[in-house]
């Protein structure tokens, strides 16, 4: 699953592009009122610190937040230690393998007639055959068309109990996929 949310980010680029034809596109999920965490996880925290002129500060203004959250909320990164022991943290992610080339694969139809589909080789393929080779070291995103569930968890994880874990279903990948 969080695999899964893991790769609902990117920058989109041309294959030989120079900074200023980079689009740029942010898919972040709001954290608002509204936050979407996993409901065993503690919740997201927003709370004003700071929001006056301060007597500290020679009577300036003067404006602080406090930002409590649990990983996995919302848009976000999984590291391979999120699964795998002794693997690399968010940290020791090289910023290189972060970003690149980008390609969107659109299974909204796949998903919609299966919600547990798994992506499959031959969806990459297809795009392939419409737009040519993904680029080397290409970000694939895979637009499952899930992002219209949140912030509701009872359709982000696709179950009448958000605390049995077992009974999520959502789209993911098929290994051969995921390193094709
Ligand atoms: C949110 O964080 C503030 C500041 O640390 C704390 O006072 C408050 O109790 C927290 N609220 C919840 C619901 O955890
Ligand atoms: C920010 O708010 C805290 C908590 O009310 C207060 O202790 C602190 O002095 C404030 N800081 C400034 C620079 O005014
Ligand atoms: C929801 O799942 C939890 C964890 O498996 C279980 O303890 C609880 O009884 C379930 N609630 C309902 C209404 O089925």
């Amino acid at each position: 699953m969080f695999l899964f949310l893991s790769l609902v980010f990117g920058i989109i680029a041309s294959k030989r592009s120079s900074c200023s034809d980079i689009r740029v596109v942010d898919l972040s999920h709001v954290h608002g009122p509204e936050p979407f965490t996993a409901p065993f996880f503690p919740q997201y925290n927003f709370t004003i610190v700071n929001r006056s002129y301060s007597p500290f500060l020679g009577g300036n203004w003067f404006e602080s937040n406090y930002i409590g959250t649990s990983e996995h909320s919302g848009t976000h990164i999984d590291a391979p230690s999120h699964f795998y022991r002794n693997r690399k943290r968010m940290h020791e992610i090289p910023l290189e393998k972060l970003y690149g080339p980008g390609v969107i694969i659109d299974i909204r139809r796949q998903v919609s007639r299966n919600v547990n589909y798994r992506v499959r080789v031959s969806d990459i393929r297809r795009w392939e055959a419409s737009y040519g080779r993904k680029p080397k070291g290409a970000v694939v995103l895979f637009n499952s068309g899930w992002s219209s569930r949140y912030p509701d968890p009872f359709k982000v994880f696709n179950t009448q109990n958000t605390s049995d874990i077992t009974s999520y279903q959502f789209p993911s990948y098929e290994f051969n996929a995921i390193t094709f």
